[in-house]
């Protein structure tokens, strides 16, 4: 049998996304010590391209962890979206409806900003790791067991263990009694950076014949755009000029122009899924973000949902560790869920209606189409309609649903 390094920690973190970078940062706070352990390199979670739209409370909540120095200086804040089709273009002033905004700052910068606070703190991060195994789960004692980048194999005991290792991580798994509610979409985005000046100041969301698209923005220099794809379409079937052509006819619009640029990166396509596993929980294993909870990236709730369960969490692990007080942990999942299941209809719903349900031009899907353009028309014609979408956009107060 190999040898193994045993070492002990409070809280032992499964990932270095934002929701376990998060979780740990919001802990050492408290006085509550953690290790993170993630399976990729540094290099390579902080260049990973996601989703950049925050949420004012996710902004509030980075600010008061002392987390939002560069987010402060380089995110951009937006006031609103528009919403496109029928060859008409409608701004929804988030600002006016409910007095709040958006920041867009890309999540692999929250993810270097989280890194930079951990290392500083002198707060080990443990990357490359591998052969992940969770142990005791249903003792006040449970471990992680896994193997260093050096090639050593280790233990970390713990009181807690976080399974923060999004979609395909080994946390989910780990809990006997999951129930999983799902719904995959027959679509993809297929998603483009560009070295191109934003044209426009804010995000676009258009819905067209041909599909949909988004328009988006990483800083003053750089674009995202998505299109929307068959979910299996190969990025190859997509050149550059066919890319620009078709974003240019789902987003025309009059007076909109756009910048074009070289890429920035290969153009990938994401599938796109909704998922809720329940319970988050199983004895002293607690699943916080995307190894929970999936939801598709139409209104960008990804990250600020992992945000919002470490914020839970955190508040709950500390009333355990500090006062021997389990009511937060014993409530942590449901009180979760409420949040991820608002978030899951405002996702699946923004989906529906901007997306293009049937590839058959000619004998599409009538029925569905009139509804989507009606939904759209209702939206941006009633201030009632128009506040239920910048609410829950800009994000519900944290413990509000
Ligand atoms: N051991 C260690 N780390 C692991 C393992 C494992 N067995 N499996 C996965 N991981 C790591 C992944 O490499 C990843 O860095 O866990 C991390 C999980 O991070 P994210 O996928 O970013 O998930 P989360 O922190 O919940 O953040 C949610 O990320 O997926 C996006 O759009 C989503 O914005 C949302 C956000
Ligand atoms: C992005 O900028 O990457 C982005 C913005 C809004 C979304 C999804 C992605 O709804």
């Amino acid at each position: 049998m190999r040898t193994q390094v045993v070492s002990r920690t409070q809280v032992g973190i499964v990932g270095a996304g934002p929701a376990g970078l998060l979780l740990s940062h919001l802990l050492s706070r408290r006085g509550i010590d953690s290790v993170v352990l993630e399976a990729r390199s540094r290099s390579y979670v902080e260049q990973r391209v996601r989703a950049g739209v925050l949420e004012h409370p996710t902004v509030e909540l980075l600010r008061e962890a002392g987390l939002a120095a560069r987010l402060d200086a380089e995110g951009l804040p937006h006031g609103g979206i528009s919403l496109r089709f029928d060859g008409g273009d409608h701004r929804i002033d988030f600002a006016d409806l409910v007095g709040k905004g958006i920041t867009v700052y890309g999540q692999q910068e929250v993810v270097k900003d989280l890194i930079a606070a951990r290392v500083d703190a002198g707060e080990p991060i443990e990357f490359e790791v591998s052969d992940v195994v969770l142990d005791g789960l249903t003792t006040d004692a449970p471990s992680i067991g896994y193997t260093a980048a050096d090639g050593t194999r280790r233990r970390i005991e713990c009181d807690v263990v976080a399974g923060c290792d999004g979609f395909h991580g080994v946390s989910r798994r780990a809990v006997p009694d999951v129930r999983i509610a799902e719904r995959e979409y027959p679509f993809g985005w297929l998603g483009i950076l560009a070295k191109a000046a934003p044209t426009h100041d804010e995000l676009v969301y258009a819905n067209h014949d041909n599909g949909f698209a988004l328009y988006s923005m990483r800083s003053p220099e750089v674009t995202r755009l998505y299109l929307q794809v068959r979910p299996d379409a190969d990025p190859a079937e997509w050149s550059d000029a066919r890319i620009w052509d078709e974003l240019g006819t789902r987003l025309q619009a009059d007076g909109f122009t756009l910048n074009e640029g070289p890429f920035l990166e290969r153009p990938s396509v994401t599938g796109m899924r909704s998922m809720v596993a329940e319970p988050m929980r199983h004895g002293r294993l607690f699943l916080a973000g995307d190894a929970a909870h999936i939801v598709p990236p139409t209104g960008a709730k990804g990250m600020n949902l992992a945000i919002a369960d470490v914020r839970l969490l955190a508040d709950s692990l500390a009333d355990l560790l500090l006062h021997r007080d389990e009511t937060g942990v014993d409530t942590y999942s449901e009180r979760a869920l409420r949040r991820i299941w608002r978030a899951e209809h405002f996702s699946w719903w923004m989906t529906s209606m901007l997306h293009r349900f049937d590839d058959d031009h000619a004998n599409g899907d009538a029925f569905g189409r009139a509804l989507q353009l009606s939904q759209l028309r209702y939206t941006v014609s009633s201030r009632a309609a128009a506040t239920g979408l910048a609410e829950n956009y800009v994000g519900l107060p944290h413990g509000a649903v």
